[in-house]
């Protein structure tokens, strides 16, 4: 019998298998993390150094198997092993705890997401929205029905961009003249506060989709500012507060697919005085250079909702779908820029 010749290796081989393994290591790790979750090793870990015997007990495995799983882990910097029979808490599986973890840790590393990811092809291919093929409907209903996702997700969104990045955003926004704000899609209202808490003489509104409006941040709901912040609950692809005259949305608009931002956009317009302004917040793919996370927050804003990161110029192509005039766009000094349009005429049928 004759042996099988080795296929000569090309020059690049060996360094494109190193680029190969290093993704198929993090896809490893990826799949360990998952399975820890699902075996619930962060809540299950105490604070002094458990056995991994314990440890294999309490999540229902075998000790061999989970020692396998553990080294691992332990190699992600997930937990960490104390000699070959102990575990114990790391930074990062304290943040995965679901009681006193880290919000933005257990979003980005949350199960019902990663089922969503492995659709990416078939969304790809046309077949519909990732996340609605992993869970039968869209993502925004899925969090109203399911409101431990839902503060996941508000919590990792106020929690995640962190106050110093917001107060540079808002103390870009121009608000001479105004008196009245209302802040679409504003989630829990954290960039709202910010705002509010620099200019005491504006009255504001938060307004939002129900699973995102019942968990406001304390400072809309209690004190000084709730005594001038209105929240309020909508679909703003349907209604908007009517005649305010500063419309701000952050990172609404990239979750949501052209005509849909299209129908909110002309849904503020039909409300809006025609003094308002609309000033968009939002990170642009012209910035991709810069920030290279734009590129993955793109696709995974397709992945969850049919959004993506877009540039300024298909911003301006946006507002003058619905009927507005782009006026500005301004650095903020943060990943972000805002983009500002001015109403054309609010007469009917426009
Ligand atoms: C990425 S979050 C941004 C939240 C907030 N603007 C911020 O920057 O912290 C997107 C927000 O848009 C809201 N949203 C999405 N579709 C909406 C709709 N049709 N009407 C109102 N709000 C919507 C979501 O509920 C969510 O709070």
């Amino acid at each position: 019998m004759t042996r099988a010749t080795p296929l000569p290796a090309s020059p690049a081989s060996g360094q494109l298998n190193t680029q190969l393994l290093a993704l198929v290591t993090a896809a490893a790790g990826w799949a360990a993390l998952q399975a820890a979750l699902a075996l619930k090793i962060p809540d299950l870990l105490e604070e002094t150094p458990m056995r991994v015997t314990e440890l294999a007990e309490r999540t229902g495995t075998g000790p061999a198997r989970l020692a396998q799983l553990v080294a691992v882990l332990h190699q992600a910097g997930i937990v960490h092993r104390v000699g070959d029979d102990l575990v114990e808490h790391t930074a990062a599986s304290r943040a995965l705890r679901r009681t006193g973890g880290d919000p933005s840790a257990r979003w980005i590393t949350a199960d019902w997401i990663a089922v969503a990811w492995g659709r990416l092809a078939d969304g790809l291919r046309g077949h519909g929205i990732p996340f609605e093929l992993a869970h039968q409907r869209p993502f925004f209903d899925y969090l109203a029905e399911t409101p431990a996702a839902a503060d996941t997700f508000h919590n990792a969104v106020t929690r995640g961009r962190g106050s110093a990045l917001t107060d540079m955003i808002a103390a870009t926004v121009d608000l001479t003249g105004a008196t009245t704000l209302a802040d679409i899609g504003g989630g829990q209202g954290e960039l709202l506060v910010a705002v509010l808490a620099r200019n005491p003489g504006l009255a504001g509104i938060l307004f939002d989709l129900p699973a995102a409006v019942r968990s406001p941040l304390a400072a809309l709901v209690i004190g000084e500012m709730a005594a001038r912040t209105e929240i309020r609950t909508g679909d703003v692809l349907r209604e908007a507060p009517a005649g305010v005259d500063v419309y701000l949305l952050r990172s609404t608009l990239h979750m949501l697919d052209d005509p849909d931002c299209v129908a909110a956009l002309t849904t503020i317009r039909k409300a809006a005085a025609p003094a308002s302004r609309i000033v968009l917040v939002e990170m642009l793919t012209d910035d991709w250079a810069q920030e290279g996370y734009t590129a993955l927050s793109s696709l995974q804003m397709f992945v969850l909702s049919g959004g993506r990161e877009r540039s300024e110029r298909e911003f301006v192509a946006l507002l003058e779908r619905a009927g507005l005039v782009f006026h500005s766009a301004t650095p903020t000094g943060t990943p972000y820029r805002l983009i500002e349009a001015r109403v054309v005429s609010t007469a009917p049928g426009r």
